[in-house]
């Protein structure tokens, strides 16, 4: 079997760049290891950047989110028993977020590959990648993939990044000393905005998913097991944290999913290896506080899908050649702001009273100054493409 682009993974990634590559007469087949309706319905976060919207919809896939997505042009900083509204529409006016959950991306991108009759392929085993230097190939399940170009959109877990020769990538990366519990419930959300809340007792975020289903997370020690989070108790620690403003009452309800995410902050460089070009998780990933890492994979896949045009329309390697630089200039961009938006709004287990009186003073300061909301703003509506 032979393909241009062969691409690990049916994430965000892999899929929305099959999809870019279609709409450029170039071909792909997306290889997957776990089912359709697992990855479908993958609960991850759901906070898309105004350009990842504009790339959605330019793609011809943004159509239900236009619908179903719920726009905000503001977010909460919650501390010290007052809430701050960072307002986007003042700051960075134009520039907004949606709030979509990423499954309902990964549904979309899937029915419109299927619908223009890609080639994507589940619960396929053992997928690996060879011959990276030159006429790369990808084996799977005892079938042989041939292609021009290997795109490596398998995730942090994935087998791409593994296969590049001991010395080529450096790696950067930061391991937090504590996880986020994220559950999903059937209620109302209790805000129209996301707040985000520093307390003495850790972090704890409120969002949305629609206007039945809110999201949660709790900031909790690394090592946890939901199974020592009964519903109960989630809901009284959310109250603790979120509670912390005269009026607010948090709105519970049923449960229906809940999960622990570790937080970590990692980079390799060069995103590239000979034919194989590494694209979201399998390249970065960052601790999920300023809802980064969903928009950075579509931005990966922007500058990939063009430089891969380049190469096949015209032979030209000059795109492909920049592909990692070109990336790692938003990525790091992003990494800092993540790790700065953790470090903010999180209790650290070493913090000592002068740490905790550096962090509200921060934070006073971002709720007031324009200047220093200015940066919050609009590193989290996100930069604009080619900044
Ligand atoms: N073979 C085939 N597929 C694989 C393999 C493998 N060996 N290993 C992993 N995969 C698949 C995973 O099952 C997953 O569906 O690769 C996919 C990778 O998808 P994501 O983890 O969603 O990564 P990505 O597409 O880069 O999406 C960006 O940023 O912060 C995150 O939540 C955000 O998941 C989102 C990501
Ligand atoms: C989410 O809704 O899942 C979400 C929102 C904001 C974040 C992270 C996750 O910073």
């Amino acid at each position: 079997m032979r393909t241009q682009v062969g691409i690990i993974g049916a994430g965000p990634a892999g899929l929305l760049l099959s999809h870019l590559l279609h709409l450029r007469g170039i071909s792909s087949v997306v290889l997957e290891k776990r089912s359709r309706d697992y990855v479908e319905r993958r609960v991850r976060a759901g906070v898309l950047e105004q350009g990842t919207v504009d790339t959605l919809v330019e793609a011809g896939v943004g159509e239900r989110m236009r619908r179903e997505g719920l726009p905000h042009h503001g977010i909460e900083l919650r501390y010290g028993g007052a809430g701050h509204r960072i307002p986007f529409e003042k700051l960075v006016p134009g520039r907004s977020i949606t709030v979509y959950g990423q499954q309902e991306v990964v549904k979309d991108l899937i029915a419109a590959r299927l619908a223009a009759g890609g080639d994507v392929r589940f619960e396929v085993e053992d997928v690996a990648v060879h011959s990276l230097e030159s006429q790369p190939y990808v084996t799977f399940g005892g079938e042989r993939l041939d292609c021009d170009v290997i795109a490596g959109c398998d995730g942090f877990h994935g087998v791409s990044r593994p296969a590049v020769p001991e010395g080529v990538l450096t790696v950067f990366e930061r391991e937090y000393p504590f996880a986020w519990l994220g559950i999903l419930a059937r209620v109302k959300p209790s805000s129209e905005e996301l707040i985000y809340a520093r307390t003495d007792r850790g972090f704890a975020l409120h969002s949305m998913r629609s206007p039945t289903v809110s999201r949660f997370y709790l900031q909790v020690p690394a090592d946890t097991r939901v199974e020592e989070w009964p519903d109960e108790r989630i809901w009284a620690e959310l109250r603790a944290r979120l509670e912390s403003v005269p009026g607010f009452t948090l709105a519970t309800g049923e449960i229906i999913e809940k999960g622990v995410t570790p937080m970590r902050s990692f980079v390799v460089e060069p995103m590239q290896y000979g034919r194989l070009y590494l694209a979201g998780d399998a390249a970065h990933i960052v601790p999920p506080t300023g809802a980064k890492g969903l928009n950075l994979a579509v931005a990966d896949v922007r500058v990939l899908t063009e430089a891969l045009a380049a190469f096949f329309e015209h032979g030209s390697t000059e795109l492909l050649d920049g592909y990692s630089d070109a990336c790692l200039k938003r990525v790091w961009r992003a990494q800092h702001f993540s790790w700065w938006m953790t470090t903010l709004l999180h209790t650290f287990e070493d913090d000592d009273p002068y740490g905790r009186r550096l962090q509200l003073s921060y934070l006073d300061y971002v709720t007031s100054s324009e200047a220093a909301a200015t940066t919050l703003a609009e590193n989290y509506v996100g930069l604009p493409y080619g900044s």
